[in-house]
């Protein structure tokens, strides 16, 4: 008897399209391609480690923001504890505000006051912008709190840290769930094209705008450290030994927009700007990530962009501090001056790691924003009260027109 064909059998799905001229690089970076490719380049032109910083660039750049993880020695150099008496001020505030019966978009300094905490909370606004660039608020007692609670304290006590709340994705969502998605949303339209929303390592990157905060709503059973580096360390090596690649970093780079109209935008990695240097990039929008593979129809990243961004990495990594996560903090970065990831990570019964992020900025003790991110910058914080939505539970991020980014 011959063999059936079943009417539901489908034909094997076509090959993704490739990016035409793409280097051999992933987002996962891999140190021996990356010692190879130096090799060869280096081979080639044995010159580029003499070549001149493009100018106006510093030999070397300093300040508190410059550091390395060993130059820290304890979690008490930048863990703040918040007090009963301050915990008990956060309670009333939050009163406050729940009796203004206001849409939660309206969480702001005025309508979350707190009489004795906001001065505190604006030395450490200080501390990210002139100091070191990151602290920890320990601890929310998380399980006391509903969810709605829980991000009324949250943007609340962050609005003294920060008043401009960005803009997490296209439907004007100011919180952004990082956690372990690909099970409860595995029917993802274009599936997941982000680390944030599995269990995977996540490169040294930034996000956009000015600070991030990171809420420990939960913890993973194993690993999962969150890494912090200098974005001005990892310069100064780099310029150091390779100013070529100062050069690749702050021209124009193709970033995938992953079916956006434009479908690339071009912008530096890095810039020096009212004498910060301000490293801005994801890796994934140069490799892609999972599903979202480098998109066919824009240009490639060039050889030397390939040294350079795994170059960033590589030294990210070596001068990088490791945080735990404790249940309760929150983690206060300064993005413009520090890079992050966050190590791989295993969820075990109630241990499913869950961060609740948003992205601040405060106008007055702002760095200045390069020029080629201005319009970014504006569009992520021009986000009216009455358009914010304060998603309580986990989604992935849409775009304005629904694709999932
Ligand atoms: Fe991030």
């Amino acid at each position: 008897m011959s063999a059936t064909v079943t009417l539901t059998e489908t034909a094997p799905p076509a090959p993704a399209p490739v990016c035409v001229g793409q280097p051999d690089i992933q987002y996962h970076p891999d140190e021996a391609k990356f010692r190879a490719r130096t090799a060869r380049r280096l081979a080639e032109d044995p010159t580029l480690p003499q070549r001149p910083l493009p100018e106006g660039f510093p030999a070397q750049t300093g300040g508190p923001i410059v550091w390395e993880g060993k130059d820290w020695t304890d979690e008490s150099q930048w863990v703040y504890n918040l007090s009963d008496d301050q915990l008990a001020e956060i309670d009333r505030a939050l009163a406050h505000f729940e009796s203004l019966d206001k849409p939660l978009g309206f969480i702001n300094r005025e309508t979350f006051p707190l009489p004795t905490l906001s001065a505190e909370l604006w030395k450490l606004a200080e501390v990210l912008y002139s100091g070191r660039g990151f602290f920890v608020l320990r601890e929310i007692p998380i399980d006391k709190y509903s969810r709605r609670e829980l991000a009324i304290v949250y943007a609340g006590l962050s609005s003294h840290v920060g008043s401009g709340r960005g803009k997490q994705d296209g439907t004007g969502a100011v919180l952004a769930h990082i956690k372990d998605l690909r099970v409860s949303h595995a029917h993802e339209k274009g599936g997941i094209g982000n680390a944030a929303y599995t269990t995977d390592k996540q490169v040294f990157h930034t996000d956009i705008g000015d600070l991030i905060a990171l809420l420990g709503i939960q913890t993973s059973a194993h690993g999962g450290v969150s890494r912090l580096s200098s974005s001005g360390r990892v310069y100064n090596e780099i310029a150091k030994t390779r100013p070529d690649l100062i050069t690749v970093l702050k021209d124009n780079w193709p970033l995938d927009r992953f079916g956006g109209d434009p479908p690339y935008a071009e912008r530096p990695v890095l810039y020096n700007e009212d004498g910060h240097i301000v490293i801005q990039y994801s890796r994934r929008h140069f490799t892609g990530f999972g599903t979202q593979l480098r998109s066919a129809n824009i240009p490639p990243i060039s050889e030397a962009q390939a040294e350079a961004l795994d170059m960033l990495h590589f030294y990210a990594e070596k001068f990088s501090l490791g945080l735990n996560f404790k249940k309760g903090d929150i983690q206060y970065i300064n993005s413009m001056g520090l890079l992050h990831a966050r190590d791989a990570f295993i969820d075990e019964g109630v241990h499913t790691r869950h961060l609740v992020r948003l992205w601040l900025r405060n106008d007055e003790l702002a760095w200045k924003t390069p020029k080629p991110l201005e319009k970014t910058w504006r569009t992520l914080y021009s986000n009216p009260p009455e358009d914010q939505r304060f998603p309580l539970e986990p989604e992935i991020r849409r775009m304005a027109g629904g694709a999932t980014k």
